[in-house]
């Protein structure tokens, strides 16, 4: 728990009854959230009004306890196992009739695929993954079109896979076929340093990707070294003059077109 209960943010004691998380290497965590990764995100979360937010990595509800604590207007939970959920819903039952709360004891990409409504006036969502959650960011994208402004707050264990482990193929999500030369990352041990730009870039193609434009709000890593805490603002893309690709005068280019084929919008 390492020091939360010093900062502002105090979690009550009783939230945090077993079971307790489980890391990506299957071996108990001896913390289970840290004060950066809440006095970080709660400052920004109350710098920005009309409150709903999705966690999509709910686990046992601190962050969520803090959001439906502090203002929120309704809270969507995804959590796919089954002995976190049933705390989640426990540590969250004190907010009935006070705040809208809706509960999926499900795996978050098959919630994107099937239960996010594109309707929702999502203001806030968060990523609070193990290992790192760009899957669960380009999904949400992919099925989420915000029309006002919207918050991401990413846990993102990057760092941690590009030194030691990986959940997932992170040259494909974050290098994006930077680097690679014949099918191999060039430098992929010396890239700790860049994460922060790397995953800015990540976040800015999918931005451009669903005619968004998103700006870093924080980055921060972990006192242990093994994630970041980062937060970017998404807005969706201002069409005229001041058009963010446009007015530099670049031409618009189609994402992702099939190979060979490369579209190009006269601007
Ligand atoms: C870092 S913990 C979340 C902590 C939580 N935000 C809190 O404040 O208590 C990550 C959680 O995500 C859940 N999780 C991991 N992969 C998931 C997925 N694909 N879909 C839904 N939940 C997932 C894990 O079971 C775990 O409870």
């Amino acid at each position: 728990m390492l020091g939360l209960y010093a900062s502002r943010w105090k979690l009550p004691k009783r939230l945090f009854k077993g079971p307790s998380y489980v890391g990506l290497d299957g071996k108990s965590l001896s913390w289970e959230v840290d004060e950066d990764k809440v006095n970080l995100r709660m400052q920004t979360y109350l710098m920005f009004p009309r409150k709903t937010v999705l966690d999509l990595f709910a686990g046992k509800g601190y962050l969520s306890w803090l959001y439906a604590k502090h203002g929120c207007e309704k809270l969507i939970c995804v959590e796919k196992s089954e002995k976190y959920f049933k705390v989640l819903k426990e540590n969250l039952s004190e907010f009935e009739g006070k705040c809208e709360i809706e509960f999926y004891n499900m795996d978050n990409l098959e919630f994107l695929e099937k239960n996010l409504s594109r309707d929702e006036p999502i203001t806030h969502v968060d990523f609070d993954a193990y290992g790192s959650p760009a899957k669960q960011v380009k999904k949400f994208f992919e099925n989420y079109q915000p029309k006002s402004f919207l918050l991401c707050f990413l846990t993102d264990g990057l760092i941690y896979n590009f030194r030691r482990l990986s959940n997932l193929n992170l040259r494909e999500y974050y290098l994006q076929d930077f680097m690679v030369k014949h099918g191999k990352c060039r430098s992929i041990q010396h890239l700790g340093e860049y994460c922060q730009k790397i995953q800015e870039n990540f976040m800015n193609i999918v931005a451009m990707t669903h005619n968004l434009q998103s700006y870093p709000i924080y980055f921060k890593i972990n006192s242990r070294k093994t994630a970041s805490y980062s937060c970017y603002l998404f807005l969706p893309k201002i069409v005229g003059n001041v058009d963010f690709k446009r007015y530099v005068g670049l031409k618009t280019v189609e994402p992702f077109p099939e190979k060979g084929k490369m579209v190009v919008e006269d601007g």
